[in-house]
């Protein structure tokens, strides 16, 4: 494919890069805030994120510059913006890369936010097994505090902020924004009811602004290169910039990979991801963590950006890709990941914590070769009785796998019954990552 510019995992491929506050300015880092800060209007802030087109790299792929907007500005009392950094989502280990690479980037993104809403607090809500990335957040706030890029009065503009990393104890819900508030409030992490939204009562009923990672670190370049410059990247205008991708599964490289939006699956796998490994052949696909539906082989040409992936019956998610070969069982993969569901189901909505306990069961006596000819109607209503149904997009997130490989490969369900075992696996390796060792 052409070449183009990294964004977000540029500085890292600078030979020595070590992600200090004194690398970070080296590579052009806080200029965004040294220009920004009482120099432009916190709305024209918001204004220029708006006309950027950036969206959430979350999950949601909400615009970020209209979030902001939905925060009173004249609200008297305390707002807060809250970084998303939980990346529970199996297959997804972009956000770790970037903290654990890059923190100041982050936190130059942070600052401009809370600039733009008129935030003086925010919160770092960091997976609780992210240890190593949560120690780098803490010794790059103490830099920032250090130079004043962080405590009272930063640069002389007369804006405060005080930012605090919090570690999570290790719940996929906690990702879900309300969770991640409920938890950040030292309550049990469960998915709030909506209305209201967080922009109106968020944290400790205040308005609050809830960002992921990668979203809050395109920010700085947004401001120093302007709306025209990432509109005029990937696939605009609904896709504009770029997408770190976290490539798993049976491939040849599989890592973290920075492209620019509305590139191919299939060059995401051979021009990025080297392939698929040992020669076999491709069978499925998972193009945007476990919540998204699967995708085959017939959907290579599908683009990777937020229509492309929503238009072939997925949805674009985390950014995690996971390719699976001709001889992983669609079954077993969705057992497996009901597995997953199952265990993080926080238990608040009921369809949601019993049925995924229905659903794994017929799942398991179906790859024991147990499976009956009505468990397919079964697991098909029970999906229909989890979809839309909670509180939380996790219902609809714990059925995808079930219902796009009853679409996709309903064949190899049937043959498990009808032969009483699991005619396809061959495959025995963790199919999805949830870190990677891998530099890119
Ligand atoms: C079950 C569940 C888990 C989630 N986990 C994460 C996560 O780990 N990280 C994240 O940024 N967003 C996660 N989200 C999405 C957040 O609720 C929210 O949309 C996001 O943090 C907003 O940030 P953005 O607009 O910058 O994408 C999750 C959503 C659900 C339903």
């Amino acid at each position: 494919m052409a070449a183009f510019e990294k964004i977000l995992l540029k500085n890292m491929d600078m030979p020595d890069y070590s992600g200090s506050l004194k690398d970070y300015e080296r590579a052009g880092g806080y200029r965004a805030i040294q220009n920004a800060l009482g120099k432009t209007k916190p709305g024209d802030l918001i204004d220029i994120v708006k006309r950027s087109g950036l969206r959430g790299r979350g999950g949601a792929g909400f615009p970020t510059g209209v979030k902001w907007g939905f925060i009173p500005q004249d609200h008297p009392g305390p707002k807060y913006l809250c970084c998303n950094a939980d990346e529970s989502e199996p297959g997804t280990f972009k956000d770790r890369q970037l903290i654990e690479r890059d923190p100041h980037q982050i936190l130059e993104g942070i600052i401009l936010a809370c600039y733009a809403i008129g935030a003086r607090t925010s919160y770092i809500y960091i997976r609780g097994e992210f240890a190593l990335g949560a120690e780098i957040l803490e010794k790059a706030l103490d830099e920032a505090y250090k130079v004043g890029y962080l405590g009272t009065n930063i640069l002389g503009a007369g804006f405060d902020l005080d930012v605090y990393v919090h570690r999570g104890a290790g719940a996929y819900i906690c990702g879900e924004e309300t969770a991640l508030l409920e938890s950040l409030e030292g309550k049990r992490g469960k998915p709030r009811t909506k209305p209201p939204f967080p922009a109106i009562a968020g944290l400790y009923g205040k308005p609050t602004v809830i960002n992921n990672v990668e979203t809050l670190a395109n920010i700085p370049h947004i401001v120093n290169r302007g709306p025209e410059w990432f509109m005029s990247i990937g696939s605009p205008p609904k896709s504009p910039g770029t997408r770190v991708f976290s490539l798993s599964g049976h491939i040849a490289r599989p890592g973290n990979y920075e492209v620019p939006m509305g590139i191919t699956i299939r060059e995401m796998l051979e021009d990025f991801g080297g392939g698929m490994s040992d020669g076999k052949q491709l069978k499925a696909i998972i193009p945007g963590g476990a919540s998204a539906s699967f995708l085959t082989s017939e959907h290579l040409d599908v683009k990777l950006d937020f229509e492309g992936i929503a238009s072939a019956g997925s949805m674009l998610g985390s950014g995690a890709i996971t390719f699976m070969n001709e001889g992983t069982c669609m079954v077993w993969a969705a057992e497996r990941l009901l597995e997953f569901f199952h265990h993080e189901s926080c238990g608040k909505c009921t369809p949601c914590r019993e049925g995924s306990m229905w659903l794994l069961q017929i799942l398991h006596r179906m790859e024991a070769g147990h499976g009956k000819h009505e468990d397919l109607d079964l697991l098909l209503k029970l999906c229909g009785n989890i979809a839309g149904q909670t509180v939380c997009a996790f219902g609809d997130a714990e059925i995808a796998p079930i219902v796009s490989t009853l679409q996709h490969f309903r064949h190899e369900y049937e043959a498990h019954i009808r032969d009483g075992c699991c005619p396809y696996r061959t495959e025995q390796a963790e199919l999805v990552s949830t870190g990677s060792s891998q530099r890119h």
